[in-house]
């Protein structure tokens, strides 16, 4: 009778401990997005299984199941895009030979530019440059002399114009001069800097790191080190740099650890941050309104038509509204990682634009003025990197070239500038200027009757395919041939400067629907009526399943 009694005891006592935690993991389930993306360990298994292989030239033309004819166009627009490419930048290209064989970096975009399979063919002959000699206005010119109008944005980094920029390198170069390249001890334009980050992010304390990665680092680092929890929350897609937490997918050859990645815009998401006591801190990476729950819209995952994308500035701010909400009740500390978006929607970046508050707000690329930097703003109490009760328990940051004064000279100059009339105009109306040109630019796009339109979060814009097709990613060798520079994501993200004027940009849409009237014309989009994007991923699922059976 008394084993009975205890063995019912036991088997209670484990339910009571089990029930409770399958609750918390089915709910952790239930935050996440359905999608791969969604699914870090998932998507690295996945991303494991794909097997190697390419398209020679007997199959590239016509995987979508194109006729003869339409093969033949496609065979002849890309001769004659090869012709134009490979003759018009020699010194760029024979740089670029050169430098690939030395530089992984060059290797790894070379060959991610386009669908893995499409990849070999296309760079054994379509040549590219990826060298260029100066920039002034909205252009750059690469060895050859050829000028683009500059579509990259450098990362994020030019926002006011390049010529802006070198005007705050020299700046910091005189204002740092006569200390040189002193580290460990400041110069005091630190002092001014510093006043105004106070300033534009509403918290009380800064540090000053070498990237928009190590600044993220430095945040979740202190954010787990205050409130003694273990593990951030990331929202799926969302970039924060490449350190190993904030990407725990495929990318990083370590599985997922401390990392929660939950499903952006979510009542779950809120229920996992409202109820669990091991989150010390939330990410955000405002860029996400433009495309929620997908990653960065590069070309090489442009396998179909599916790419979706569109901006709501009321449906997004509520969201954060609720997550601040959130995020106070449960003591998690939320994190603006405005590397990206800072200074791009408003002078108060992102935390203005929206009207939320963070605790903690990441900022880097433009912010240097041109050179590399990243920096953590935040409140006192999160900023504390040891304890007066504790000595020994430390939080802790180093980083030799942190607060170099040649950065810092260089970020006091852009600092500068956001305050001059002349920037403050660009700010004016921002949002409707950049909207309107994305109006207009789709508007022409129906007229000329191509199937191409794009989205776009003020001056971040991707490009949307309306029609099932394969060879989307095409757009970007035309866009190339038109004079447009992208990086090499490609057509997921045009990032335009503030200093674009209607004239240049009237020019890159009278470019940009060139280019797709040329992609057009030479017959990419001319597909079998009955292709979808479901039978395009269908046969290419089949196509690898074939490829890992070894058939
Ligand atoms: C939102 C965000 N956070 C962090 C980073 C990393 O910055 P960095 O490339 O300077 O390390 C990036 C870079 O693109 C970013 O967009």
């Amino acid at each position: 009778m008394n084993d009975s009694f205890a063995l019912t005891a036991v088997a209670l006592a484990t339910l009571a401990w089990l029930v409770p935690k399958a609750h918390r993991r089915l709910e952790l389930s239930r935050a996440k997005h359905r999608s791969l993306t969604g699914h870090s360990r998932m998507a690295k298994r996945v991303a494991g299984l794909i097997p190697g292989y390419a398209y020679d030239e007997a199959r590239w033309f016509d995987r979508d199941g194109a006729s003869a004819e339409v093969v033949a166009r496609r065979r002849a627009g890309f001769a004659r895009l090869c012709e134009t490419l490979n003759t018009r930048h020699p010194k760029s290209i024979a740089a670029t030979a050169e430098a690939r064989e030395m530089l992984a970096d060059l290797q790894f975009t070379g060959s991610y530019r386009v669908p893995f399979q499409f990849s070999p063919w296309l760079r054994q002959n379509l040549r590219l440059g990826g060298f260029l000699q100066s920039s002034e206005g909205v252009k750059v010119r690469d060895l050859d002399g050829v000028e683009f109008f500059d579509l990259t944005g450098s990362y994020g980094v030019n926002l006011l114009g390049y010529d802006t920029y070198k005007q705050c390198i020299a700046e910091g170069v005189r204002t740092a001069e006569a200390l040189g390249p002193v580290l460990g001890a400041y110069h005091p334009v630190l002092i001014d800097n510093m006043r105004r980050l106070k300033a534009i992010s509403g918290l009380d304390e800064v540090s000053f790191h070498m990237s928009g990665t190590e600044a993220v680092m430095q945040a979740v680092r202190l954010a787990r080190y205050h409130t003694r929890r273990r593990n951030l929350v990331r929202f799926a897609g969302a970039y924060h740099g490449w350190w190993e937490d904030v990407q725990p997918g495929p990318g990083n050859p370590l599985p997922p650890r401390e990392t929660y990645t939950l499903a952006d815009m979510s009542e779950q998401a809120l229920k996992v941050i409202a109820s669990r006591r091991d989150i010390a801190c939330v990410l955000i990476n405002p860029l996400q309104a433009l495309h929620p729950n997908s990653g960065a819209p590069g070309d090489s995952s442009l396998v179909d038509s599916g790419r979706r994308a569109g901006y709501d500035r009321a449906a997004y701010t509520a969201w954060l509204q609720r997550l601040r909400e959130t995020c106070t009740a449960n003591g998690v500390v939320l994190i603006f990682d405005e590397v990206f978006m800072g200074f791009r929607l408003a002078p108060g970046g992102a935390q203005e634009y929206f009207g939320v508050r963070a605790d903690m707000v990441t900022y880097g690329k433009t912010l240097g003025g041109g050179l590399p930097v990243g920096v953590v703003c935040g409140r006192h109490e999160l900023m504390k990197r040891y304890r007066e009760d504790r000595p020994a328990d430390l939080c802790f940051a180093r980083g030799t070239f942190n607060a170099h004064p040649y950065v810092l000279g260089a970020m006091a100059a852009f600092l500068d500038r956001l305050d001059t009339p002349e920037v403050r105009a660009l700010y004016d109306g921002l949002e409707e200027r950049w909207n309107g040109r994305a109006a207009r630019l789709n508007a022409a796009l129906a007229q000329a009757g191509v199937p191409v339109q794009v989205a776009n979060l003020s001056t971040v814009w991707t490009v949307l395919y309306e029609r099932p097709a394969r060879y989307n990613w095409m757009l970007q060798f035309y866009l190339r041939e038109q004079g447009l520079a992208l990086s090499w994501v490609g057509s997921g993200r045009l990032i335009f400067s503030l200093n674009y004027g209607d004239a240049d940009f009237d020019e890159v849409q009278r470019r940009f629907v060139a280019a797709t009237l040329a992609m057009q014309a030479d017959g990419w989009w001319d597909t079998p009526a009955d292709l979808t994007n479901k039978t395009i991923r269908r046969g290419l699922l089949r196509e690898m399943l074939a490829r890992r059976l070894g058939r």
